[in-house]
């Protein structure tokens, strides 16, 4: 078993595996917003993100969706597979917030309908600037065919999470996707889907139910989240 740190990123890291082509993610507590400006490390964050990940990769899994998720293997253990991962932050927004409202003319809590898909350029260091997909093509990151292919992707995990979570009295605001090629070349959803990388409001109250809490100092990031993971897992 040799497992060595391969990358840490700002809530995760990843470990190689006794497998070549399997890896072990492990979700931190540490918490970041505005670009890794303000940080923080909340106990017993990264358990539940885990587990609400672990959970929707199997759903969506079950809707047809390919993800790189092969099994929890403890609290914030996840083992995935090896994916080469494409440098793009898919965007899936129902409902104007977040940077849409503050960038464009969009009055915040409007439904968008159909969905927006959005696409930025992973580079903190260029602030992940929007792309389009002419400037997608020309930096040869995706061929047309696998293009269309994220966003038909995309839009069936819109699918699948938004009717889940409504049915748990959530509003599926907005989130973000990451996908990677697997060892065969086949597009698969990577990275996490959590509190950490969904906009979720409460039905009911309109209260936020996920990072914004923490962005915005809007409550306690914790309490939040476990309430979130409480809905999403059920009885688990
Ligand atoms: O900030 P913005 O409104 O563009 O974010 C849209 C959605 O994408 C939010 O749910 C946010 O949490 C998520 N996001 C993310 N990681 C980023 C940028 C956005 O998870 N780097």
């Amino acid at each position: 078993m040799s497992e060595e740190l391969l990358y840490a990123g700002k809530a995760k890291s990843i470990y190689s595996s006794d497998k070549a082509d399997e890896l072990i993610v492990v979700f931190r507590d540490d918490i970041t917003a505005f670009d890794g400006g303000r940080k923080d490390v909340i106990p017993g964050k990264g358990e539940y993100n885990a587990k609400v990940s672990a959970r929707l990769y199997a759903l969506l899994e079950e809707h047809g969706v390919p993800t790189h998720l092969l099994a929890l293997e403890g609290p914030v253990r996840m083992r995935v597979r090896r994916l080469t991962m494409l440098p793009l932050e898919v965007i899936v927004r129902n409902i104007a917030a977040g940077s849409l409202v503050r960038n464009y003319p969009f009055v915040e809590g409007s439904p968008l309908d159909p969905p927006l898909i959005v696409i930025d350029f992973k580079d903190d260091s260029r602030h992940d600037p929007m792309l389009n997909d002419e400037i997608i093509l020309a930096l040869g990151l995706v061929t047309q065919q696998e293009l269309e292919e994220l966003k038909q992707l995309a839009r069936r995990v819109n699918e699948v999470l938004r009717d889940l979570l409504a049915g748990l009295g959530i509003q599926l605001v907005d989130f973000k996707i990451e996908f990677g090629r697997d060892v065969d070349g086949r597009i698969r959803l990577g990275d996490e889907i959590s509190m950490d990388s969904m906009r979720l409001w409460d039905s009911r109250t309109g209260a936020s139910l996920d990072k914004d809490v923490y962005r915005f100092e809007k409550g306690d990031v914790l309490s939040t989240y476990g309430q979130v993971a409480a809905r999403i897992l059920g009885g688990e």
